[in-house]
């Protein structure tokens, strides 16, 4: 049996360690050892996008990450993203427009959404689409979830101007 690494790494803002095999994913280390289920497994293969968290502030896909490079690193969930009881506009915006159904894909939606909009506060419809274009939807037809993006931009701007 291979020997587990003790991993020390910054989640959401709060410092965490954990033991891992060295061939577990990022993805695994979240949900199976610290609990951190809101980051969804779709395909497993980087194919989906429902697994992505931020790493160093970069999107990545949580199940092509090793959990042992998460050492010294700033990891970012879906979990971070409310405040509090407080939810991102992002996530009001996903429930007022019916922007999921199953739920899957929605956790990678919006820490892609998000990391958008931080940078870029006022993105074209057509940027939305290109940016979430490595994360797909089942259910939704996407047209939702981009009105929902829309929205979320549309707020925050207001509250930042
Ligand atoms: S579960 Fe990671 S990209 Fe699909
Ligand atoms: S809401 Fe089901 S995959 Fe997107």
């Amino acid at each position: 049996m291979q020997s587990k690494v003790h991993v020390q790494t910054t989640i959401n803002g709060e410092a965490a360690e954990f033991l891992c095999e060295p061939r577990q994913s990022l993805l695994e280390c979240l949900r199976d050892i610290l609990t951190l289920t809101g980051t969804k497994e779709g395909c497993n293969d980087g194919n989906c996008g429902a697994c992505t968290v931020m790493m160093d502030g970069r999107i990545v896909t949580s199940c092509l990450v090793l959990g042992c490079e998460a050492e010294g690193a700033k990891i970012e969930t879906v979990e971070g993203i409310a405040k509090g009881s407080q939810l991102h506009p992002l996530q009001k915006a996903f429930l007022e427009n019916a922007a999921l159904q199953c739920g899957i894909c929605t956790p990678g939606f919006l820490v892609a959404a998000k990391a958008l909009l931080d940078q870029e506060p006022d993105p074209s419809e057509e940027r939305i689409r290109f940016w979430l274009a490595n994360n797909l939807c089942r259910c939704t037809g996407y047209d939702k979830i981009i009105r929902a993006v829309q929205q979320a931009a549309r707020e925050m701007r207001e509250v930042n101007a």
